[in-house]
């Protein structure tokens, strides 16, 4: 069987007021009027015949609408654990053959063809025992994501977000790509390296998962769980890691950036000098400013300069603090 697992964690705090706890981003229906977990189900129902939804309980009901239409069961989650115990999980509760294609729920990805296509490579790499990677050409030094060293689909090394220097070089090396987020293992095969590299995030999360009432977890044992993300625990440890180098349009849409690069995209621009209103009808005069942002929501305006998207995370972290 073929199984769909979605990652939904995460806030997406760097959207802030588009993300926010009540709605995480990848629920915002502002791709063309779909939401990106909605992509993400619509994606992959071609290649998996069920899908296993990871993540904190509010995703049930928002999750729920978009997967009528498929076979699924919700795992939820009492506390973030991060993403090596998350997919864990969703392995426990698959069979051992059973093949995962882990997706996160947050990426826009265009050109389903080239994605199908790659999918069905990785699933054959899984289906020999190997725990597969997808690999996106670099564009830029970004500190953020994990650097595949490949030599055709063999992996050389994995590293987990270098730091700027280490990125830049590895942009100059030229065989490094970037590592998409998501992955195609056999349930049994991820659950043996994770035993192996990480036994106590193994065990804790077995533990945890095998205390779970109607796949809810609990917080007690959910707290004895190593935080550690899969590509820390797993694939920089693993020999067991191929990568199918993909040809797929990919983009984390973790920061306006991203989103300012998809309306321009599609048209959205208000005015010659790159301005974007995201939320309003209202006629909007930017006056001496080019590059910028106006998102309105029911109860907050975010004006940004688009260079400056990552700090928005800030602002987001500043008003945590005051509530
Ligand atoms: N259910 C659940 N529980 N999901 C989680 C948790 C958790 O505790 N933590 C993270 N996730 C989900 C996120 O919502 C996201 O969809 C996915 O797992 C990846 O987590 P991120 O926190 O976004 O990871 P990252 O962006 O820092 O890095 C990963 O993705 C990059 C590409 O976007 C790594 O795999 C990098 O190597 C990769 O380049
Ligand atoms: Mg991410």
């Amino acid at each position: 069987k073929i199984i769909n697992v979605i990652l939904s964690g995460g806030v997406g705090s760097r959207l802030w007021p588009l993300s926010r706890k009540a709605r995480p981003k990848q629920y915002l229906p502002v791709f063309e009027g779909k939401t990106l977990f909605e992509l993400t189900v619509e994606r992959n129902q071609e290649l998996a015949s069920k899908v296993i939804l990871v993540g904190s309980v509010q995703n049930k009901d928002l999750a729920e609408p978009f997967l009528k239409a498929v076979e699924h069961d919700i795992i939820a989650e009492a506390a973030p654990r991060n993403t090596a115990a998350a997919i864990a999980f969703a392995a426990f509760h698959a069979d051992p053959d059973d093949i995962l294609i882990v997706t996160p729920s947050d990426h826009l990805i265009e050109n389903q063809e080239a994605y199908a296509e790659a999918i069905n490579q990785g699933i054959v790499f899984a289906q020999e025992g190997f725990i597969a990677t997808f690999g996106i050409i670099p564009t830029r030094p970004e500190t953020g994501y994990g650097y595949i060293e490949q030599q055709g689909n063999t992996v050389l090394s994995f590293r987990e977000k270098p730091n700027e220097e280490t990125a830049r070089d590895f942009l100059k090396k030229g065989n490094f790509l970037w590592n998409s987020g998501i992955f195609c293992f056999k349930a049994g095969v991820y659950l043996e390296e994770l035993m192996r590299f990480e036994p106590k995030l193994y065990a804790t999360s077995e533990v945890a998962f095998e205390y779970a009432e109607d796949l809810i977890l609990d917080e007690e044992h959910s707290m004895q769980i190593p935080s550690k993300s899969i590509d820390y625990a797993v694939l920089e440890r693993s020999d067991l890691i191929k990568v199918v180098p993909a040809h797929f349009n990919w983009s984390d849409m973790g920061a306006f950036d991203s989103l300012y690069t998809y309306f321009k995209e599609k048209g959205y621009q208000e005015d010659e000098n790159g301005n974007i209103v995201v939320g309003s009808n209202k006629h909007t005069v930017f006056v001496g400013l080019s590059n910028c942002m106006l998102i309105n929501t029911d109860d907050a305006v975010l004006v940004l300069e688009r260079s400056r998207s990552q700090d928005v995370k800030q602002v987001y972290e500043q008003l945590e603090k005051e509530n």
